[in-house]
């Protein structure tokens, strides 16, 4: 049985808790469930959207077409070698959940990434990243369906051409594959990643060096810093952090002492856009019912009754004050719809 429904509401369905409809809605359990959809949204002519676990979306009208949100459970070992574990995984998995069952099993590889929102169908997509790890570095293949063929697809990692916070499913691929399910390869003798900020610090202070000292710690560092979406709605970072040229990196560290910065090559240097972002004065700036998060800069806020297009409005402006400060230029990281 699948059933589709009419004029669905969205609010409780995204993170920033917008009030946006869709006129159709499906969730589907497997993959021939999301077939049918298709064929549903083919028959009646429907735009598709795939949603997740909305954490990484912008809605500034409703939706005129049919929404599917994959919801394949199942975490299954498939292969068990001495030092690694394959595990392949249900795109409708809560992507924490699924972190905290690797963790409880010693399978390291991703407590860097916990405490993220969404599901574990989203993090090939746009290759999620925290403290210094990606979701790249683990993922070996990705199975999905071909919207437009209906046919199953299996890309592995060097054909989902992963890069920062991108994959192929943002670029040639937008819009044209559903992931169903993600297959991670995970180390049984983890080596802990804990050079990022001040994971090594909260670490210690929380005792000996584990993946579970390390979920504990990166879960701490992002409460701390960023807003629950169950009480402040937001989508994490709204923006990416901005990959400059050495050179003009060295011109703004000329001018502005501290920037802080990652090399991310030999010839181009990223800079945190919550940093630009803090030097324009926007950081904990209200404007109407959204605003600037006060901790993270990064992160645009609904207080509550906060239309998409105002906060929107409120991305442009920022994006103007940082190009008029800094000449940079900001790209979103959330999707617009
Ligand atoms: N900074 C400021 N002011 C701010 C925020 C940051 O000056 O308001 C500067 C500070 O110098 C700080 C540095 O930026 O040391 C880095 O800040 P943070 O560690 O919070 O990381 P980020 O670069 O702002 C990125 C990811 C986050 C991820 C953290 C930790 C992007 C777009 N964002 O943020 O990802 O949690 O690193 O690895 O790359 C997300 O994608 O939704 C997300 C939260």
């Amino acid at each position: 049985m699948i059933e589709i429904k009419k004029d669905y509401p969205l609010k409780s369905r995204n993170t920033f808790g917008l009030d946006a409809y869709t006129r159709f809605y499906v969730e589907a359990s497997k993959a021939d469930k999301i077939s049918f959809s298709l064929n549903y949204a083919s028959y009646y002519n429907l735009p598709v959207m795939i949603l997740g676990g909305g954490s990484n979306i912008l809605f500034t009208k409703n939706y005129e077409g049919l929404i599917i949100r994959p919801t394949i459970q199942g975490i299954e070992i498939i292969e068990d070698a001495p030092e690694t574990v394959t595990v392949r995984v249900g795109a409708g998995i809560n992507w924490d959940s699924f972190v905290e069952w690797t963790v409880s099993r010693g399978f390291g590889g991703l407590e860097n990434l916990s405490y993220i929102p969404g599901d574990v169908g989203a993090s090939p997509i746009q290759n999620i990243g925290a403290y210094g790890v990606e979701a790249k570095d683990t993922i070996i293949k990705v199975e999905g369906l071909n919207i437009i063929t209906k046919k199953k697809v299996e890309l592995t990692n060097s054909e989902c051409q992963f890069d920062y916070r991108f994959s192929i499913f943002k670029g040639e691929l937008k819009h044209r594959v559903i992931v169903t399910h993600v297959h991670f390869k995970l180390s049984k003798k983890p080596s802990l990643i804990t050079h990022y900020g001040n994971l090594d610090e909260e670490i210690e202070k929380l005792g000996e060096r584990t993946i579970q000292t390390v979920r504990n710690a990166v879960i701490k560092i992002r409460k701390q810093k960023l807003p629950e979406p169950t009480e402040i709605g937001n989508a994490g970072s709204f923006f990416k952090n901005p990959l400059v040229k050495t050179s003009v990196f060295k011109a703004l560290q000329n001018k502005y002492e501290k920037v802080p910065s990652y090399t991310a090559s030999d010839t181009q240097v990223k800079i945190p856009a919550g940093w630009l972002i803090e030097q324009c004065g926007w950081k904990g700036k209200k404007v109407g019912s959204c605003g600037v998060h006060q901790n993270q800069a990064l992160v645009l806020v609904n207080y509550g009754e906060a239309k998409g297009s105002e906060i929107l409005n409120l991305a442009h402006q920022i994006q103007k004050s940082v190009h008029e400060q800094f000449g940079i230029e900001l790209e979103m990281e959330v999707n617009v719809v």
